[in-house]
């Protein structure tokens, strides 16, 4: 049994797709172990997104993910990593297919915009370990 970290970022929760987005996970069968709503800090972000920090949009990843409020959460479940990021769909909406929630929910993003995508999850299990302890302290 795996777990996994997910968020529901702040274009989601803003525009009331927490409901749809839990709703898709339980209909799955995957176990939601952990759920917060919480800001997110500049210096959170830094960690969480270790590997794209010194990428020219990283500014505009934290002036998004910290506009609003944002869900956190651990799931759990048979191969939960890659299913989870098979039903939340490609990073850019434009490629994600209809029947994932970026696929059904987001557009990609204007030429040099930030990526409104409504949602996160870890890409492997060394990152759900990592991401789990740095939001949960586990
Ligand atoms: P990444 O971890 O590569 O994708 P994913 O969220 O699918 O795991 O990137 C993290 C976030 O950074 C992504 O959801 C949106 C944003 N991003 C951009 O805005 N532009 C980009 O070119 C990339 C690669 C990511």
């Amino acid at each position: 049994m795996e777990k996994t970290f997910f968020m529901i970022k702040p274009d989601g929760v803003r525009r009331g797709l927490v409901g749809e987005v839990l709703h898709r996970i339980e209909r799955r069968g995957f176990k939601i172990e952990k759920l917060e709503m919480r800001m997110a800090t500049p210096e959170l972000l830094e960690k969480h997104y270790e590997d794209l920090v010194d990428r020219p949009f990283f500014p505009q990843i934290v002036d998004f993910m910290t506009s609003g409020p944002l869900i956190t959460g651990v799931l759990s479940g048979n191969q939960v990593i890659g299913s989870w990021r098979t039903m939340m769909g490609a990073t850019n909406p434009k490629e994600a297919l209809p029947g994932t929630i970026r696929g059904d929910y987001a557009q990609a993003p204007d030429e040099g915009g930030a990526t409104f995508n409504v949602v996160h999850g870890s890409d492997s299990p060394e990152s759900a370990e990592r991401e789990i302890s740095l939001w949960f302290g586990e």
